[in-house]
């Protein structure tokens, strides 16, 4: 026999077999999928081929990463009709999140759901079940999310001991008898609409520790923001946040390619001619160039806004600074110097430095640290590959954190009064320790035009921020819960839709699926492949939600949202916060 003919079945095989042959264990979740399928009429079809792998494009369908298991199954308003047939979803052992929201599923609740021991999510809220909540249900100990409105479950109601879950929802049902113990921390709507009576006392929960109320009039000239002295991803945030705005006043450099040269030479020699041609350093700076080797040195444009610039400059020794040139500076020569050296002093891990800058009548700059990977902005928005690594839940934590510190520092300054005025994600930078670095502190504040205010930060505004009221540490605090949503999203916080007729802001979106209870439906997908995390990302979506309420006194402080997100990882975020000015 020769070689070749030897080596023809298995060449076949190689071409045949992966079509067909899952891994062993996605193949009995397969096959589980399949039953339930069968046995269970649905008015809308399924794509589900028995001849392709369940990960590659089954509806409702979500794996983990290596493809080896089905963890997410979410078929919300197909149709399906009738009882859950045993045996079949439970089992789909390494199921984290069960949608079946919104069908006409009948019988009792199958008490095999208790197998599903990862389960995170339960969503079957809207459908016909009747009967008790099976005792069982307890065996889910991982469950945060339980939601079983709007069926006609009866009975009384088992006392669940469900450590992790956070949310839960009975309500519009046919319960009776009265709210267990381990349930009574849940709010009277969790409950509403059964006959359940008499209410057991309401428990008040414990009061929030005593905050600091802020003297709002008395920031220091911490006035509106601009979007957009933005880096060349950015780009793509400002066309959002701004075309149906001001039109005619963008010049924007697109994503990526950013023109490269000299800086534009006929208004900086201007400025290298002026009597006081020296730049302002601050204390400690490590940067030894003066205005000559900035303009000596080759510049990258990162991206232009209606107010400024923004340009990579490289200088000869090496050194890579951002240098933000601002078209129009809102407030006077001493004004703006007071603003710098305020934000000069500042110094902490999770705060771009401000390095120098430089004022003139003709010409001001600031000269910020430039950080290689991109925004936080470019990294979830960006286009995908050459420089776009996908997030991972830690990384995402990380930022976060380091962000919320970073931003807890700036309002400990200039006595406690000092806001940033421009949190967003375009802003928020990854530090050496991969932890979020807040830059562009001290922008907002130099340039002092509410009307740039009113149209730049459109989906990070404070709905409280008006032509008279600035932005505050309270109006901060939203613009970073936005952020936090973005985190937990993968969604920019504003997003033109149909052609430019709709704009969806991220804040009223997230708001009203969570009021829809398919809290599991808000999460950046990308984050479905990490086991584990639906808790802790719950968790952020409470703290996110906290800071975005409308009345800006009922947000909680910086320092305390630090506390709280310190807590989801238990991070020791008390050393963060007393993380003092560094020496120099
Ligand atoms: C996935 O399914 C959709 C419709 O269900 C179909 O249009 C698409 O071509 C499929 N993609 C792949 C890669 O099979
Ligand atoms: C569920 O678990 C029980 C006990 O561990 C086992 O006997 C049963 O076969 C399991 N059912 C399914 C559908 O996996
Ligand atoms: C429920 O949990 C108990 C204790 O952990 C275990 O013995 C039992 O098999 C579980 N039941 C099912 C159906 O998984
Ligand atoms: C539970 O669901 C009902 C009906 O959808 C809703 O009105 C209620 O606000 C929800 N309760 C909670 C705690 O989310």
């Amino acid at each position: 026999m020769s070689s070749l003919t030897l080596l023809l079945p298995s060449i076949i095989f190689t071409f045949f077999l992966p079509s067909v042959a899952d891994p062993p264990r996605l193949a009995t979740d397969k096959s589980a999928l399949l039953d339930f399928a069968a046995a269970t009429p649905h008015a809308r079809p399924l794509n589900w081929d028995p001849s392709t792998s369940p990960c590659l494009n089954w509806t409702g369908v979500s794996c983990n990463a290596d493809g080896s298991r089905i963890v997410a199954l979410r078929l919300p308003g197909l149709g399906f009709v009738g009882p859950i047939r045993s045996e079949t979803l439970a089992r789909l052992s390494a199921l984290q999140i069960l949608s079946l929201r919104f069908n006409a599923f009948e019988g009792s609740l199958p008490s095999d759901f208790a197998n599903l021991s990862s389960l995170t999510a339960l969503h079957l809220q809207n459908n016909h079940f009747s009967g008790n909540i099976p005792p069982l249900i307890s065996n889910l100990t991982r469950l945060v999310t339980l939601n079983l409105a709007s069926n006609s479950l009866s009975g009384e109601i088992p006392d669940l001991q469900l450590p992790s879950l956070k949310f839960l929802n009975l309500s519009y049902n046919h319960f009776t008898g009265s709210i267990p113990p381990s349930l009574l921390r849940f709010p009277d709507s969790s409950f509403a609409g059964n006959k359940i009576s008499p209410f057991p006392p309401i428990i008040t929960a414990p009061p929030l520790p005593p905050s600091k109320k802020l003297s709002v009039g008395a920031l220091l000239g911490i006035i509106a923001a601009g979007c957009a002295l933005g880096f060349a991803a950015l780009a793509v945030s400002t066309v959002l946040c701004c075309l149906r705005l001001k039109k005619e006043s963008m010049e924007v450099v697109t994503g990526g390619k950013a023109m490269k040269g000299k800086w534009p030479m006929e208004k900086m020699e201007a400025v290298s001619q002026e009597g006081n041609n020296t730049l302002v350093f601050f204390n400690g700076s490590t940067l030894a160039f003066d205005l000559e080797d900035l303009l000596r040195a080759s510049a990258e444009v990162l991206g232009k806004g209606t107010f400024g610039a923004a340009y990579k400059a490289v200088l000869e020794d090496g050194t890579t600074v951002v240098v933000k040139r601002l078209k129009e500076v809102g407030v006077g020569r001493k004004e703006f110097e007071l603003q710098m050296e305020v934000v000069g002093r500042i110094r902490h891990e999770n705060v771009a430095e401000l390095r120098a800058y430089y004022y003139s009548k003709d010409e001001k700059l600031m000269v910020y640290d430039y950080f290689s990977q991109g925004s936080l902005y470019s990294l979830l928005h960006g286009k995908r590959g050459e420089d776009r690594v996908p997030l991972d839940w830690e990384t995402r934590l990380n930022i976060a954190l380091g962000a919320a510190v970073g931003i807890a520092h700036i309002h400990t300054q200039n006595n406690g009064k000092l806001a940033h005025g421009n949190i967003k994600s375009s802003n928020i930078f990854l530090n050496e320790q991969q932890f979020g670095c807040v830059s562009d502190l001290g922008l907002a504040a130099a340039i002092n035009s509410t009307a740039l205010s009113m149209s730049r930060t459109a989906g990070y505004r404070a709905p409280e921020i008006t032509e008279t009221r600035k932005p505050s540490q309270l109006s901060d605090i939203y613009s970073f819960g936005v952020v936090l949503l973005e985190l937990l999203t993968g969604k920019p916080a504003i997003q033109i839709v149909r052609g430019g007729d709709e704009i969806i802001h991220l804040v009223r979106w997230v708001q009203s699926v969570v009021r829809e209870e398919w809290t599991a439906e808000v999460f950046d997908v990308q984050l479905l492949r990490y086991p584990n995390i639906e808790e802790e990302m719950v968790e952020m979506l409470q703290i996110a939600m906290a800071c975005v309420v409308r009345v800006p006194e009922k947000r909680p402080q910086m320092a305390q949202v630090v506390k709280m997100i310190g807590d989801v990882r238990k991070f020791d975020s008390i050393n963060w916060l007393s993380t003092e000015a560094r020496d120099d």
